[in-house]
């Protein structure tokens, strides 16, 4: 185990023994710290009224502080705990050719003195930008995967360049995130029971609680908050939004279950428990949506706070759509956990559609998709 392993840092008990008796469990496993923690959580309250009479405060994931930050930092603290406690020189692993996880991969690497193997899915671009361009950067390695097959050849693929690269003198490390089976995500998920009592810790302090949170995941993220929340039996509502995959709510059970049973906790899930939304992910993973890029200048525009139109872009459309329904009620109390992937605005379509709508005369930009005040 490499000296720079650590375990969770004691956090005063604030809430009781069931969260005592979480974070001892969750001592068992190796962290190694990569991001800066805690996260800010902050109130909103220009965006809060621009939405209603709510109250909005945000959990501020995209400040988890390296390379840009996001929600991958706190899986990777402790997916990268397990590899290097097995001797691991390098990772491989997986995602679309546009997402935040390799970003986020070869900067750990970067850290840490590893190297970084990416199975990506799509082409590969003429030219980098966004998320790729932070990879080529820190030199992570890749190989493009056709868009219909990378799901069935990951795990096939991810074996043969184990093999080539350990005839070569790496020691790799497989993080499998393609298969919710995996003991990969189940370990990534203890970043967000981790992450829940961060926050637990920022709630006592503040002397406020919400009564739902929002938060962009299809798997990892919401599967760990969902178990720490069963197991701590708060009184708060989750809501996922899936930028991903729709009926993401088996996956995430799958995964919540594979968490709760590393850290011995008595609950299971079934997936009707699990409130995940796909409504918001719009015709194409991975593409704004008109609600999505509403979200991220309004947000933008009343904060200066930067979402993105792919992922939490869609979270954020999905509460102003809930304000729009009446389904969060006037007066209500809502977190919403941003979870990064702030480079996607500098992808050019995104660049595009941002730069179609700003008008260079000085008149307001009208806030279209968004509620009526009041
Ligand atoms: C910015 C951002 N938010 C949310 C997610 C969802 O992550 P997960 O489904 O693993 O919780 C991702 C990755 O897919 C992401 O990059």
């Amino acid at each position: 185990v490499s000296e720079s392993t650590a375990k969770n840092p004691p956090a005063a008990d604030t809430n009781g023994s069931k969260f005592t008796r979480l974070r001892q469990s969750l001592a068992n496993f190796s962290r190694i710290p990569l991001g800066v923690f805690p996260t800010p959580l902050d109130p909103c309250p220009r965006l809060s009224a621009a939405l209603g009479p709510i109250e909005i405060y945000v959990k501020r994931d995209d400040l988890t502080g390296l390379a840009f930050g996001g929600n991958k930092v706190r899986h990777l603290e402790y997916v990268f705990g397990d590899a290097i406690q097995r001797g691991a020189t390098a990772i491989i692993s997986g995602s679309n050719a546009h997402a935040n996880l390799p970003r986020q991969v070869a900067a750990a690497c970067a850290k840490l003195g590893m190297r970084s193997y990416m199975l990506l899915r799509g082409d590969k671009p003429e030219h980098v930008s966004g998320n790729l361009l932070i990879y080529a950067l820190m030199d992570g390695k890749c190989r493009f995967v056709p868009l219909d097959s990378f799901y069935n050849d990951f795990s096939r693929l991810a074996d043969e360049w184990a093999f080539e690269l350990s005839a070569a003198g790496e020691r790799p490390y497989i993080f499998d995130d393609v298969d919710p089976d995996s003991h990969g995500l189940g370990l990534a998920a203890l970043g967000y029971v981790n992450a829940l009592l961060e926050l637990e810790s920022q709630f006592q302090q503040l002397k406020w609680r919400p009564d739902v949170i929002y938060m962009c995941s299809a798997v990892t993220s919401q599967a760990g908050v969902a178990a720490a929340m069963a197991a701590t039996e708060v009184s708060y509502r989750l809501v996922g939004v899936s930028a991903r995959n729709p009926g993401a709510a088996s996956t995430i059970t799958k995964v919540a279950n594979q968490a709760s049973t590393l850290l011995e906790l008595d609950h299971r899930f079934t997936p009707e428990e699990i409130t995940n939304l796909s409504d918001y992910i719009g015709p194409i993973y991975g593409k704004p949506t008109p609600e999505s890029m509403a979200a991220t200048r309004l947000a933008a525009q009343t904060e200066g706070l930067l979402l993105d139109p792919v992922y939490t872009g869609k979270a954020l459309a999905a509460v102003i759509d809930h304000v729009h329904q009446g389904l969060i009620e006037p007066g209500s109390r809502v977190l919403f956990w941003h979870t990064g992937g702030t480079p996607a605005l500098f992808d050019p379509e995104v660049a595009l559609a941002i730069e179609e709508r700003w008008q260079h005369d000085g008149s307001p930009v009208p806030l279209d998709h968004l509620p009526r005040q009041g």
